[in-house]
């Protein structure tokens, strides 16, 4: 087993340490960067953006599944919750409807967020204690007074450390 993050950790400074910032001033950027994050993803990663309504995850993840090859446009899975895009081995993940993470695991979601699949969950603080440990977490928050900014930072959580310095790296060109 590699590191394991226990709770003491969970949103400590050591995990802050190694967060990247990033400002977005338009969709297309946020988009961007969901593409250039996709390349860096491999079977069996967790993406997990937290953020308020309408601050850009779905847009994040549109960029990311794009760049794992999906062609057709990534609907919200608000309604039905999770859409799987097997050919691409990528599933997208809506939690804000869900009443916590029971409810996730009723709705045999596990199966994903363990198996092979690139997952990318919207809302994953609703159901933090589901999660894996090993995650990139998206944090986007609205900056006021402009509309169109946004304040995306990029956090590694747990096995997504070892690899951050060059993934950071390369994200930063
Ligand atoms: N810099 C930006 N990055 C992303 N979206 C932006 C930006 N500026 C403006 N927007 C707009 O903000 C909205 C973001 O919508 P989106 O559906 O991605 O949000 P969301 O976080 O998924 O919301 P929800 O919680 O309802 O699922 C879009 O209408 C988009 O055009
Ligand atoms: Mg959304």
């Amino acid at each position: 087993m590699g590191e394991r993050r226990d709770d003491s950790q969970k949103g400590s400074e050591s995990e802050d340490t190694m967060a990247m910032r990033s400002l977005s001033r338009s969709p297309d950027e946020t988009h961007r960067l969901g593409m250039a994050v996709s390349r860096h993803l491999k079977p069996g990663d967790l993406v997990v953006l937290v953020g308020e309504l309408g601050s850009g995850k779905s847009v994040f993840i549109r960029g990311l599944a794009r760049g794992m090859g999906v062609k057709r446009k990534v609907q919200s899975p608000t309604f039905i919750l999770i859409r799987d895009y097997p050919r691409h081995n990528f599933c997208h993940i809506d939690a804000y409807r869900l009443k916590g993470w029971e409810e996730l695991v009723d709705l045999g979601v596990e199966e994903y967020l363990y198996g092979d699949r690139v997952c990318a969950i919207e809302w994953g603080d609703k159901v933090e204690e589901a999660l894996p440990p090993d995650y990139l977490e998206i944090r986007i928050t609205v900056l006021p007074p402009d509309e169109m900014s946004r304040e995306i930072i990029l956090v590694p959580h747990g096995r997504w450390r070892d690899r951050w310095s060059s993934i950071e790296r390369e994200l930063s060109h």
